[in-house]
């Protein structure tokens, strides 16, 4: 499994689908980040995108960064931000191998932690956070609850995970895009290790024109999945202090209802 890491399927159909129908994705993250980027800056965008975040902070002036490991998601992202006559400092790089020349008041992450990657690399991505923090800055990053996610949860359990991988399909609905063709994604899960919190995805990406079949694409993405306890754990370890936890990009507790939590963490 590690010789082909990062394995992500950000790339191609899938990139261009991020770009031109994600940024309203989730709307509520972007006023959240924001918030801290305020309190903090320079901040780094880790695992950018096509700029769903980075881009409405650098319209209202703030001083932000980005990195990601995709070069498509980072191409787009310039295209989108070179529309706008704006210039941000944007690498290709993966987050346990970031290396980057300036030092930030925040660091955020945003949907992307654990992705195309597993533990070792994830503990080496939060020490690259922590050394490319100045001290007393800030790290914010989110994660999706294991549990949260009723498809893929179910194969945690012994029975039901006999029944992997899910058959694979053409996806069920294609939007169009602003060059006229049509775009359609399917996931399917291929395998769930509850031993290593560990899932591999598989993603089938179609382009149509005029009724007919032009691109077909096939992607993975392995996603490491953590509860609450064992991230704050290699929060601390990683020379994190100060660790707290926020339900659902909102300022406050947690509860066990929540989908989504958001580590905030301080560098001494
Ligand atoms: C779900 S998208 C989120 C993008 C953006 N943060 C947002 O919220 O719109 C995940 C992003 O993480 C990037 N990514 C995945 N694994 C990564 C890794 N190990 N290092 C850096 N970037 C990664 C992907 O290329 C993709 O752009």
């Amino acid at each position: 499994m590690t010789a082909e890491l990062p394995r992500t399927w950000h790339h191609g159909l899938v990139a261009q689908w991020w770009s031109e129908f994600n940024d309203e994705f989730r709307a509520h993250e972007i006023p959240y980040f924001q918030r801290f980027v305020e309190r903090g800056q320079p901040a780094l965008d880790v695992a950018c995108g096509t700029g769903r975040l980075l881009l409405p902070y650098l319209r209202a002036g703030l001083d932000v960064d980005g990195c990601d490991v995709s070069p498509d998601m980072i191409a787009l992202c310039r295209e989108k931000a070179d529309r706008e006559g704006l210039a941000p400092n944007l690498r290709v790089q993966a987050m346990h191998e970031l290396e980057l020349p300036r030092r930030y008041r925040t660091i955020y992450v945003c949907g992307a932690f654990g992705l195309g990657s597993d533990r070792g690399r994830d503990r080496q991505a939060l020490e690259r956070f922590f050394d490319h923090l100045e001290p007393g800055g800030t790290l914010v990053l989110d994660k999706g609850m294991p549990y949260a996610d009723a498809r893929q949860w179910k194969y945690w359990l012994k029975g039901e995970r006999a029944s992997l991988p899910e058959t694979a399909a053409s996806p069920r609905e294609r939007r169009r895009t602003s060059d006229g063709a049509e775009i359609g994604l399917r996931s399917r899960i291929l395998e769930v290790d509850p031993l290593n919190q560990h899932v591999v995805y598989e993603m089938r990406a179609e382009r149509w024109r005029e009724g007919k079949l032009e691109a077909e694409e096939t992607h993975r993405l392995d996603d490491g999945h953590y509860f609450r306890n064992e991230l704050t754990l290699i929060l601390e370890r990683a020379g994190f202090v100060d660790v707290s936890v926020h339900g659902e990009h909102e300022e406050r507790e947690p509860t066990p209802d929540d989908d989504f939590l958001v580590f905030v963490a301080r560098k001494p």
